[in-house]
Protein backbone atom coordinates (compact mmCIF):
# COMPACT_ATOMS: atom_id res chain seq x y z
CA UNK A 1 0.00 0.00 0.00
CA UNK A 2 1.25 3.60 -1.04
CA UNK A 3 1.08 5.69 2.37
CA UNK A 4 3.42 8.31 3.87
CA UNK A 5 2.89 7.61 7.71
CA UNK A 6 3.84 10.89 9.74
CA UNK A 7 6.62 10.57 11.54
CA UNK A 8 6.81 9.00 14.92
CA UNK A 9 8.06 10.37 17.98
CA UNK A 10 11.02 9.23 19.51
CA UNK A 11 11.01 7.82 22.63
CA UNK A 12 13.53 7.41 25.78
CA UNK A 13 11.05 5.18 28.13
CA UNK A 14 9.35 2.00 27.19
CA UNK A 15 8.00 0.43 30.12
CA UNK A 16 6.80 -2.64 30.14
CA UNK A 17 3.02 -3.41 31.92
CA UNK A 18 1.89 -7.18 32.30
CA UNK A 19 -1.27 -6.01 30.32
CA UNK A 20 -3.68 -8.71 32.57
CA UNK A 21 -2.97 -6.34 36.07
CA UNK A 22 -5.11 -3.60 36.00
CA UNK A 23 -2.84 -2.39 39.10
CA UNK A 24 -0.20 -2.04 37.10
CA UNK A 25 -1.91 -0.67 34.24
CA UNK A 26 -3.00 2.37 36.46
CA UNK A 27 0.52 2.38 38.01
CA UNK A 28 2.35 2.71 34.40
CA UNK A 29 -0.06 5.56 33.16
CA UNK A 30 1.24 7.62 36.53
CA UNK A 31 4.74 7.42 35.44
CA UNK A 32 6.96 9.44 33.00
CA UNK A 33 7.55 6.56 30.74
CA UNK A 34 7.45 7.92 26.86
CA UNK A 35 6.09 4.76 26.17
CA UNK A 36 4.22 1.63 27.79
CA UNK A 37 4.20 -2.17 26.14
CA UNK A 38 1.16 -3.69 27.27
CA UNK A 39 2.79 -6.75 27.59
CA UNK A 40 0.29 -10.00 25.94
CA UNK A 41 3.86 -12.52 26.00
CA UNK A 42 6.10 -13.58 28.29
CA UNK A 43 4.91 -11.66 30.89
CA UNK A 44 1.47 -13.05 30.76
CA UNK A 45 0.69 -16.28 31.93
CA UNK A 46 -0.73 -18.49 28.84
CA UNK A 47 -4.17 -18.77 30.21
CA UNK A 48 -4.57 -15.14 30.74
CA UNK A 49 -3.81 -14.30 27.66
CA UNK A 50 -6.99 -13.85 26.10
CA UNK A 51 -8.00 -11.49 29.51
CA UNK A 52 -4.90 -9.60 28.71
CA UNK A 53 -5.73 -8.85 25.13
CA UNK A 54 -9.63 -7.92 26.06
CA UNK A 55 -7.64 -5.56 28.54
CA UNK A 56 -5.42 -3.73 27.00
CA UNK A 57 -7.55 -3.73 23.92
CA UNK A 58 -10.25 -1.35 26.51
CA UNK A 59 -7.04 0.61 27.80
CA UNK A 60 -6.25 2.09 24.53
CA UNK A 61 -9.85 3.25 24.06
CA UNK A 62 -9.19 4.51 27.44
CA UNK A 63 -6.07 6.88 26.40
CA UNK A 64 -6.99 7.91 23.29
CA UNK A 65 -4.47 10.70 23.85
CA UNK A 66 -1.29 9.82 23.22
CA UNK A 67 0.27 13.13 23.72
CA UNK A 68 2.43 12.22 26.78
CA UNK A 69 2.59 9.04 26.78
CA UNK A 70 2.96 6.41 23.42
CA UNK A 71 0.89 2.94 23.88
CA UNK A 72 2.41 -0.06 22.72
CA UNK A 73 1.19 -3.47 22.45
CA UNK A 74 4.06 -6.65 22.45
CA UNK A 75 2.08 -9.31 20.87
CA UNK A 76 3.36 -12.78 20.35
CA UNK A 77 5.69 -14.27 18.25
CA UNK A 78 4.54 -13.81 14.95
CA UNK A 79 4.20 -17.69 13.96
CA UNK A 80 1.57 -18.53 16.79
CA UNK A 81 -2.06 -18.47 16.71
CA UNK A 82 -1.83 -16.33 19.31
CA UNK A 83 -0.28 -13.54 17.56
CA UNK A 84 -3.33 -13.61 15.47
CA UNK A 85 -5.58 -13.25 17.85
CA UNK A 86 -3.72 -10.11 19.61
CA UNK A 87 -3.74 -8.07 16.78
CA UNK A 88 -7.63 -7.42 18.07
CA UNK A 89 -5.85 -4.49 19.96
CA UNK A 90 -5.84 -3.02 16.52
CA UNK A 91 -8.83 -1.54 17.13
CA UNK A 92 -7.48 0.39 19.76
CA UNK A 93 -4.97 1.78 17.77
CA UNK A 94 -1.97 1.34 19.29
CA UNK A 95 0.97 3.49 18.24
CA UNK A 96 3.22 0.60 17.72
CA UNK A 97 3.63 -3.41 18.15
CA UNK A 98 6.53 -5.01 19.44
CA UNK A 99 7.38 -8.27 17.87
CA UNK A 100 9.29 -10.50 19.64
CA UNK A 101 11.60 -13.11 19.24
CA UNK A 102 11.86 -12.57 14.96
CA UNK A 103 14.12 -14.18 12.66
CA UNK A 104 14.25 -11.73 9.95
CA UNK A 105 13.12 -8.50 8.76
CA UNK A 106 10.63 -10.79 6.68
CA UNK A 107 8.00 -10.83 9.92
CA UNK A 108 8.08 -7.07 10.02
CA UNK A 109 6.95 -7.33 6.31
CA UNK A 110 4.05 -9.40 6.97
CA UNK A 111 2.69 -8.18 10.19
CA UNK A 112 2.77 -4.71 7.94
CA UNK A 113 0.59 -6.24 5.39
CA UNK A 114 -1.71 -7.63 8.30
CA UNK A 115 -1.82 -4.19 9.49
CA UNK A 116 -2.71 -2.52 6.17
CA UNK A 117 -6.01 -4.60 6.35
CA UNK A 118 -6.78 -4.32 9.74
CA UNK A 119 -6.26 -0.74 9.74
CA UNK A 120 -8.97 -0.28 6.61
CA UNK A 121 -11.13 -2.49 8.70
CA UNK A 122 -11.12 -0.90 12.04
CA UNK A 123 -11.35 2.66 10.68
CA UNK A 124 -7.00 3.55 12.29
CA UNK A 125 -5.29 5.77 9.91
CA UNK A 126 -3.03 3.74 7.48
CA UNK A 127 0.29 3.21 8.38
CA UNK A 128 0.11 4.66 11.75
CA UNK A 129 0.67 1.33 13.75
CA UNK A 130 4.57 1.55 13.76
CA UNK A 131 6.61 -2.00 14.39
CA UNK A 132 9.50 -2.78 16.55
CA UNK A 133 11.00 -5.82 16.39
CA UNK A 134 12.43 -7.55 19.48
CA UNK A 135 15.50 -8.68 16.97
CA UNK A 136 18.16 -11.02 18.78
CA UNK A 137 15.98 -13.83 19.94
CA UNK A 138 16.26 -16.30 18.07
CA UNK A 139 19.56 -18.31 16.51
CA UNK A 140 18.59 -17.13 13.00
CA UNK A 141 17.96 -13.69 14.07
CA UNK A 142 21.88 -12.92 14.66
CA UNK A 143 22.05 -13.26 11.11
CA UNK A 144 19.84 -10.98 9.58
CA UNK A 145 20.17 -8.34 11.25
CA UNK A 146 20.82 -6.76 8.33
CA UNK A 147 18.05 -7.55 6.19
CA UNK A 148 15.77 -4.26 8.46
CA UNK A 149 17.07 -1.33 6.15
CA UNK A 150 14.02 -0.53 4.06
CA UNK A 151 11.72 -3.30 5.47
CA UNK A 152 8.53 -1.14 6.06
CA UNK A 153 7.78 2.51 7.20
CA UNK A 154 5.96 0.93 9.65
CA UNK A 155 9.67 0.37 11.24
CA UNK A 156 9.86 2.14 14.12
CA UNK A 157 12.93 1.29 16.26
CA UNK A 158 14.43 -2.04 16.96
CA UNK A 159 15.21 -3.66 19.90
CA UNK A 160 17.23 -6.63 21.83
CA UNK A 161 16.45 -8.88 24.78
CA UNK A 162 19.59 -11.69 26.07
CA UNK A 163 17.06 -13.88 27.86
CA UNK A 164 15.19 -15.61 24.76
CA UNK A 165 18.81 -16.76 22.83
CA UNK A 166 20.28 -17.66 26.09
CA UNK A 167 17.39 -20.36 26.25
CA UNK A 168 17.38 -20.64 22.65
CA UNK A 169 20.61 -21.72 22.44
CA UNK A 170 20.61 -24.33 25.89
CA UNK A 171 22.76 -21.81 28.00
CA UNK A 172 22.36 -22.18 31.60
CA UNK A 173 23.43 -18.19 32.26
CA UNK A 174 23.77 -15.32 29.79
CA UNK A 175 26.78 -13.80 32.20
CA UNK A 176 30.06 -14.13 32.52
CA UNK A 177 31.71 -14.96 35.93
CA UNK A 178 32.34 -11.31 36.41
CA UNK A 179 28.61 -9.99 35.66
CA UNK A 180 29.04 -9.02 32.39
CA UNK A 181 26.79 -10.45 29.07
CA UNK A 182 28.61 -13.01 27.53
CA UNK A 183 30.24 -12.57 24.42
CA UNK A 184 27.20 -13.94 22.13
CA UNK A 185 24.63 -10.88 24.29
CA UNK A 186 27.37 -8.66 23.93
CA UNK A 187 27.14 -9.72 20.30
CA UNK A 188 23.41 -9.50 19.84
CA UNK A 189 23.62 -5.92 21.37
CA UNK A 190 25.88 -4.60 19.20
CA UNK A 191 24.47 -5.97 16.26
CA UNK A 192 20.67 -4.35 17.45
CA UNK A 193 22.62 -1.13 17.47
CA UNK A 194 23.98 -1.06 14.28
CA UNK A 195 21.14 -2.67 12.54
CA UNK A 196 18.99 -0.25 13.61
CA UNK A 197 21.45 2.84 12.86
CA UNK A 198 21.20 0.73 9.48
CA UNK A 199 17.42 1.38 8.99
CA UNK A 200 17.45 5.14 10.61
CA UNK A 201 15.13 3.69 13.15
CA UNK A 202 15.41 4.12 16.97
CA UNK A 203 18.08 1.82 18.81
CA UNK A 204 16.51 0.90 22.02
CA UNK A 205 18.68 -0.99 24.76
CA UNK A 206 17.47 -4.13 26.75
CA UNK A 207 16.11 -4.37 30.08
CA UNK A 208 18.01 -4.05 33.26
CA UNK A 209 16.63 -6.75 34.84
CA UNK A 210 17.91 -5.89 38.65
CA UNK A 211 14.64 -3.41 39.37
CA UNK A 212 16.14 -2.83 42.41
CA UNK A 213 19.67 -1.76 41.61
CA UNK A 214 19.30 1.93 40.35
CA UNK A 215 23.25 2.75 41.04
CA UNK A 216 23.24 -0.99 38.16
CA UNK A 217 20.67 0.81 36.01
CA UNK A 218 21.97 4.27 35.81
CA UNK A 219 26.13 3.22 34.75
CA UNK A 220 23.83 0.56 31.98
CA UNK A 221 21.47 3.04 30.81
CA UNK A 222 24.75 6.04 30.51
CA UNK A 223 26.66 3.41 28.73
CA UNK A 224 23.57 2.77 26.24
CA UNK A 225 23.70 6.25 25.18
CA UNK A 226 27.54 6.43 25.04
CA UNK A 227 27.15 3.51 22.97
CA UNK A 228 24.66 4.86 20.41
CA UNK A 229 21.40 3.80 22.08
CA UNK A 230 18.58 6.54 22.54
CA UNK A 231 16.36 4.85 24.58
CA UNK A 232 15.87 2.32 26.93
CA UNK A 233 13.12 -0.52 27.97
CA UNK A 234 12.27 -0.77 31.67
CA UNK A 235 10.21 -3.61 33.82
CA UNK A 236 9.95 -1.15 36.84
CA UNK A 237 8.05 2.42 37.84
CA UNK A 238 11.00 2.82 39.36
CA UNK A 239 13.54 2.38 36.71
CA UNK A 240 11.64 5.25 34.14
CA UNK A 241 13.09 8.59 35.66
CA UNK A 242 16.57 6.98 35.49
CA UNK A 243 16.80 6.16 31.80
CA UNK A 244 14.61 9.43 31.03
CA UNK A 245 17.46 11.42 32.74
CA UNK A 246 20.25 9.40 31.32
CA UNK A 247 18.83 9.58 27.57
CA UNK A 248 18.51 13.33 28.29
CA UNK A 249 21.90 15.47 27.12
CA UNK A 250 23.02 16.70 30.83
CA UNK A 251 23.59 20.48 31.01
CA UNK A 252 27.51 20.80 30.49
CA UNK A 253 26.09 18.15 26.95
CA UNK A 254 24.01 21.12 26.33
CA UNK A 255 26.67 23.76 26.46
CA UNK A 256 29.16 22.09 24.90
CA UNK A 257 27.52 21.34 21.72
CA UNK A 258 25.88 24.66 21.00
CA UNK A 259 29.35 26.65 21.60
CA UNK A 260 30.41 23.57 19.10
CA UNK A 261 27.84 24.09 16.83
CA UNK A 262 27.90 28.37 16.64
CA UNK A 263 31.81 27.79 16.32
CA UNK A 264 31.03 26.04 12.87
CA UNK A 265 28.37 28.57 12.03
CA UNK A 266 30.52 31.58 12.78
CA UNK A 267 33.56 29.55 10.70
CA UNK A 268 31.89 28.59 7.82
CA UNK A 269 33.89 26.82 5.18
CA UNK A 270 36.31 25.76 7.85
CA UNK A 271 35.74 21.59 8.07
CA UNK A 272 37.80 21.05 11.24
CA UNK A 273 38.54 23.65 14.48
CA UNK A 274 39.98 23.60 17.75
CA UNK A 275 38.39 24.23 20.82
CA UNK A 276 40.06 23.92 24.02
CA UNK A 277 42.65 21.53 23.01
CA UNK A 278 40.02 19.50 21.14
CA UNK A 279 39.74 18.86 17.07
CA UNK A 280 36.30 19.14 16.13
CA UNK A 281 35.43 18.18 12.67
CA UNK A 282 32.22 17.01 10.71
CA UNK A 283 31.07 13.83 12.78
CA UNK A 284 31.44 15.95 15.96
CA UNK A 285 29.23 18.85 14.51
CA UNK A 286 26.72 15.92 13.57
CA UNK A 287 26.80 14.74 16.67
CA UNK A 288 26.47 18.61 18.55
CA UNK A 289 23.49 18.82 16.56
CA UNK A 290 21.85 15.73 17.46
CA UNK A 291 21.85 16.77 21.17
CA UNK A 292 20.46 20.07 20.93
CA UNK A 293 17.35 18.26 18.45
CA UNK A 294 17.54 15.75 21.51
CA UNK A 295 16.94 18.52 24.50
CA UNK A 296 14.81 20.36 21.61
CA UNK A 297 11.93 17.54 21.60
CA UNK A 298 12.26 16.32 25.47
CA UNK A 299 12.08 20.47 27.20
CA UNK A 300 8.76 19.97 28.25
CA UNK A 301 9.28 17.04 29.98
N1 LIG B 1 4.29 -1.52 35.45
C1 LIG B 1 3.43 -0.87 36.26
N2 LIG B 1 3.40 -1.02 37.60
C2 LIG B 1 4.32 -1.85 38.13
C3 LIG B 1 5.25 -2.53 37.35
C4 LIG B 1 5.21 -2.35 35.95
N3 LIG B 1 6.05 -2.99 35.14
N4 LIG B 1 6.04 -3.26 38.15
C5 LIG B 1 5.62 -3.03 39.40
N5 LIG B 1 4.58 -2.19 39.40
C6 LIG B 1 3.86 -1.66 40.57
C7 LIG B 1 3.44 -2.75 41.53
O1 LIG B 1 2.17 -3.25 41.18
C8 LIG B 1 3.43 -2.01 42.84
O2 LIG B 1 2.25 -1.25 42.91
P1 LIG B 1 1.62 -0.81 44.33
O3 LIG B 1 2.62 0.12 44.95
O4 LIG B 1 0.35 -0.15 43.95
O5 LIG B 1 1.45 -2.10 45.10
C9 LIG B 1 4.59 -1.03 42.70
O6 LIG B 1 4.76 -0.86 41.29
C10 LIG B 1 5.88 -1.53 43.30
O7 LIG B 1 6.19 -2.79 42.78
P2 LIG B 1 7.16 -3.81 43.53
O8 LIG B 1 6.48 -4.32 44.74
O9 LIG B 1 8.47 -3.15 43.71
O10 LIG B 1 7.34 -4.94 42.47
P3 LIG B 1 6.50 -6.28 42.34
O11 LIG B 1 7.14 -7.32 43.19
O12 LIG B 1 5.05 -5.99 42.54
O13 LIG B 1 6.70 -6.65 40.82
C11 LIG B 1 7.72 -7.48 38.85
C12 LIG B 1 7.95 -7.07 40.30
C13 LIG B 1 9.06 -7.76 38.21
C14 LIG B 1 6.83 -8.70 38.79
C15 LIG B 1 7.03 -6.29 38.12
O14 LIG B 1 7.89 -5.19 38.22
C16 LIG B 1 6.62 -6.54 36.70
O15 LIG B 1 5.57 -7.10 36.45
N6 LIG B 1 7.43 -6.06 35.72
C17 LIG B 1 7.11 -6.18 34.34
C18 LIG B 1 7.43 -7.56 33.83
C19 LIG B 1 7.28 -7.63 32.34
O16 LIG B 1 6.42 -7.03 31.76
N7 LIG B 1 8.16 -8.42 31.71
C20 LIG B 1 8.14 -8.56 30.32
C21 LIG B 1 9.29 -7.89 29.67
S1 LIG B 1 10.81 -8.64 30.07
MG1 LIG C 1 10.92 -12.93 26.25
Amino acid sequence: MNFAPSPIRPARSFLFVPADSEKKLLKGAGTAADALILDLEDAVAPSRTHIARGMALEYLRAHADRSKQQLWVRINPLDTQAALLDLVVTAGAPDGLMLPKTRSAAEVVRLSNFLDALEVREGVAQGSIRIMPVATETPQSLFTLGSYEGCSARLAGVTWGAEDIAAALGASTNRRPDGEYDTVYQLAGALCLTAAHAASVQPIDTIWTDFKDDAGLLRDSQRGRQRGFTGKMAIHPGQVDIINAAFSPSAEELAWSRRVVELFESNPGMGTIGLEGKMLDMPHLKQAQRVLALAARFASS
